[in-house]
Order: structure tokens, then C-alpha cells, then sequence
């Protein structure tokens, strides 16, 4: 790397990740919940008691660094209310400024503006309307034959099996190929695509160390570049793909209105990754819930018009995304606190999904729970997962298919939890097949 982006890239670090760190483990030490999840894996594997920590201290309580809540009803509050904005400071700040000096346009990553999780109104709802005019339910409901077809390929090809590392035969596979032809990915250049996205879901996490977050800057710049050679290549031939609807609904608009090439590859390189890196969680935490309850599998498998509700408690019960934050942009009292600009809420998705005031015996895993759709597992208000639809119908269908074909699979040792902090998952879970 040139000195200057060695430079630029370790200031980066220190004020996004370096500081952090160190302010993480100090709060840690205090024993400080939130904190001590942050940096310890083994909490982060079973963080119930934590989150039982954070729920006696009242519905909206001071962390160490932040307001956090475990509490559905704040939370949904917090993530719909219009006092609140993105985890940055307002783009005219001078903190705001200070970043922007460290910050590369073709490294930026899915929480680096000018990502849709990184921008607030207006410029939030110019570039959102892109994607939700050209990705409607209709497109979703039209893609579900392909998805059952993309499913069955997949498990032919584990035909003579006994067992599998379940996440990359299967569960990885199904989304990134979804998104891929969702988004006219060329076959032949899908390969790359995995590893890309696991940086891009480093990313996501606070306070990751110096070398983590230059391996997932390099990985991010790489496909920066790709995505932008893709972008053009649907600019000149465009398919009937969601990408090409996208770039042409953009030419379309008022030079005002429009995207510049930078806002365009930060979107398809944001639906691209959001698009394969969660939907791998929801599948390898279903099977590992299935596979602790047997008797709940073999229900599904003898009666399969359960498996959209299953989804949706795999969804409260294991929630592939963890956690978000807001910041305060305008004065605003919530649960009886007084908040102010400048401060941030961590809104503990995982852990207000237990929530036992909306939840009966919230702890109890159950695919017939009634209200188990209640869930903010595709947080809530404007930035309110684009994908929500495409996800539910991959679960289910590969869900449905890959027990039908399996009914008794169940996993076979220990599974690897992902290292991340903002996505939980499986690295790798292996199973017997049948
Ligand atoms: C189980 C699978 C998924 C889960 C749990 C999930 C969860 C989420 C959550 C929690 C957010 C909002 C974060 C926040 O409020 O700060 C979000 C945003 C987003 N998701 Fe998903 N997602 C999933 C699948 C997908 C898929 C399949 C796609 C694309 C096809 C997608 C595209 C997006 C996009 C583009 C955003 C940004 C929306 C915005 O900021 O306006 N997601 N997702």
C-alpha cells in the first residue's frame, strides 16, 4: 500500500475501531453488559445472562458508552422515531469532517456513507426509492420457482452424502446465488463473492483490530472495484435483473435527483452483500434450533404449512442481526429519559426478542408461537430491511426442501459461531444427513 493510504486507512482504524477498543474493554472490566458481550466470545455465544443484566436496570438504561435498551417497545420507538438518525455524527459536524479526511470512496464500507445504514433523510430516501420501486413484493413472489429449482440443484449435489459442513454446501450457497442472479452476476464470476462479504460483515462490528480491519478493507476495495466494472457492464447491456432496473431508473432522474457513480456502487454493493451475508445466519441458526428440537422438526416435516412461522421464531429466537444503534439528532424523551443530540442508543435486537412483556416465556423455543412474527429481527422505520421479503421466502423454501429431503437431519458436534458481533451465525456446522 502507498504510505498515504496506509496513513489514511490507520487514522481510519483509530477513530472507528482503536478507540473503541479500548474503550470496550475498559467498560468491560467495570462490567458493564453490553461491553463485556462486545469483548468476550463466550459471553457472545450465550449472551442470555447479559441481557438479563441490561433488563433489570429498567427499558432504556446509561452504558458506558451509550444508551442501550433490551426492551421491544423502546426499541421499535428508537428505530422509528424521527428525532433520531444514523450511528454517525451530522454529516456538517466537525467530527463528521475529521472522518471524511480518513475516509477512501472505494473502500467504503456498509456502514460508511454513502451506504443506506449510514445516511439519514433526504438523501436516504432519494437513494432508497431507487431499489424499493424496482424490488416489489411482485418480483419477490416471482422469484420463489427459481428459488425451489436453485435449492433442489443445490441438494443434488449432495446426493451419496452422509454429512455435510452444512453452511458451506448449503446455506451459503442458496443466498449468494439467489442475490447473484437477482442482481445479473455473471456465473462465472460469482466465486469471489463469499469472501468479499465476510469482510464487508466485519465491517460491521466496532473496535476490530489493526490487521482484522485491513483484511476487510481489502477485501471491501476489491469489490468496490468489481462492483463498479458490473455497474457499467448493465449501464451498456441490460438485463431483466433488479441492477439493471436500478442504473436505468437512475439515468432517468434530473441531474439533481441523480446518484452519482459513487452513491450507485455503495447501493448495489450494499444490496449485494446484505443480500446473502444475514440469510446464511437465519438458515444455519434454524437448523441448529431444529436439530436441539427434534420434536419440533419432525412436527414441520409432517406438517410443512408450518415452516413460515417457524421461520419467523428462528428469526426472534436467534436473531441473525444483533444489534443496531441510532443517534439522537433532536431532543426527545423516551421511557421517561431525557435524551439529547449527540447521544446514541444501542438497540439489542437479540435482546429484546426476549422481551417477556411481549413475549410469553420468551426463552422457549417454539415453531408455533403465536405471535412470533412480532420480531424487529428487519429493524423497523426508514431503514427497514429491503430484503425482508426475499429472506423469508429463501428460509422457507430451503428450509421446507432441505427436510423434506432430510428429515432427520440433525447437526453432529459442536458448529463455529461466526467471530462477528453485529451478525450471528455459523463459520461452520456440520451435520448428518440422514
Ligand atoms: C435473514 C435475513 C436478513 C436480516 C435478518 C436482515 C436484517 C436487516 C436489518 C436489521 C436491517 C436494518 C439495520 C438498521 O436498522 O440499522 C437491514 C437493512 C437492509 N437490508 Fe436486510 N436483512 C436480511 C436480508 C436481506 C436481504 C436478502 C437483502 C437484499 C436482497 C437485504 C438488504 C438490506 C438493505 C439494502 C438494507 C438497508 C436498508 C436501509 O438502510 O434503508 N437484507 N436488514
Amino acid at each position: 500500500m502507498h504510505p498515504a493510504s496506509v496513513a489514511r486507512s490507520t487514522g481510519l482504524w483509530a477513530l472507528n475501531h482503536g478507540v473503541p477498543r479500548v474503550v470496550f474493554h475498559l467498560q468491560a472490566r467495570k462490567g458493564e453488559p453490553l461491553a463485556r458481550i462486545q469483548t468476550d466470545p463466550v459471553l457472545r455465544e450465550h449472551p442470555e445472562a447479559m441481557w438479563q443484566q441490561v433488563r433489570e436496570r429498567g427499558d432504556l438504561v446509561r452504558g458506558g458508552y451509550a444508551w442501550v435498551t433490551a426492551s421491544l417497545d423502546v426499541g421499535s420507538r428508537v428505530l422509528r422515531g424521527d428525532e433520531f438518525g444514523v450511528p454517525l455524527p451530522e454529516p456538517s459536524s466537525p467530527t463528521a469532517r475529521r472522518l471524511d479526511r480518513f475516509r477512501d470512496p472505494w473502500a467504503a464500507g456498509p456502514v460508511d456513507p454513502p451506504s443506506l445504514l449510514a445516511i439519514d433523510p433526504p438523501d436516504h430516501t432519494r437513494l432508497r426509492r431507487l431499489v424499493s420501486r424496482a424490488f416489489t413484493a411482485r418480483r419477490v413472489a416471482g422469484m420463489e420457482a427459481d428459488i425451489e429449482a436453485t435449492t433442489h440443484k443445490l441438494l443434488d449435489q449432495l446426493a451419496g452424502e452422509r454429512r455435510t459442513d452444512l453452511i458451506e454446501s448449503f446455506a451459503a450457497q442458496l443466498p449468494v446465488t439467489v442475490i447473484a442472479d437477482l442482481l445479473g452476476v455473471p456465473a462465472e464470476e460469482r466465486a469471489p463473492l463469499l469472501g468479499w462479504g465476510d469482510g464487508a460483515a466485519r465491517l460491521l462490528d466496532t473496535g476490530l483490530g489493526l490487521r482484522q480491519f485491513r483484511r476487510a478493507e481489502r477485501a471491501i476495495r476489491e469489490m468496490h472495484q468489481w462492483v463498479n466494472d458490473h455497474v457499467e457492464r448493465l449501464r451498456r447491456q441490460p438485463g431483466d435483473d433488479l441492477l439493471s432496473a436500478v442504473i436505468q431508473q437512475a439515468d432517468d432522474l434530473p441531474a439533481d435527483e441523480r446518484p452519482t457513480r459513487h452513491e450507485l456502487r455503495a447501493l448495489a454493493l450494499l444490496v449485494l452483500g446484505a443480500g446473502f451475508e444475514t440469510t446464511v445466519n437465519l438458515i444455519g441458526n434454524a437448523v441448529q434450533l431444529l436439530s436441539d428440537h427434534p420434536d419440533q422438526r419432525d412436527a414441520l416435516v409432517a406438517a410443512p404449512d408450518g415452516w413460515g412461522n417457524a421461520v419467523e421464531e428462528v428469526l426472534r429466537y436467534d436473531s441473525p442481526v444483533q444489534l443496531t444503534a441510532r443517534m439522537v439528532r433532536r431532543p426527545v424523551e423516551v421511557a421517561g429519559r431525557s435524551l439529547r443530540p449527540g447521544h446514541a442508543v444501542v438497540v439489542m435486537i437479540g435482546a429484546m426478542h426476549r422481551d417477556p412483556a411481549v413475549f410469553e416465556d420468551p426463552h422457549r423455543f417454539d415453531v408455533t408461537r403465536q405471535n412470533a412474527a412480532d420480531h424487529l429481527a428487519f429493524s423497523a422505520g426508514p431503514h427497514f430491511c429491503l430484503g425482508a421479503g426475499l429472506a423469508r421466502v429463501e428460509a422457507r423454501v430451503g428450509l421446507a426442501a432441505l427436510y423434506e429431503r432430510y428429515p432427520s437431519l440433525s447437526v453432529e458436534g459442536h458448529g463455529v459461531r461466526r467471530p462477528t458481533r453485529v451478525l450471528r451465525g455459523f463459520e461452520s456446522l456440520p451435520v448428518r444427513l440422514g
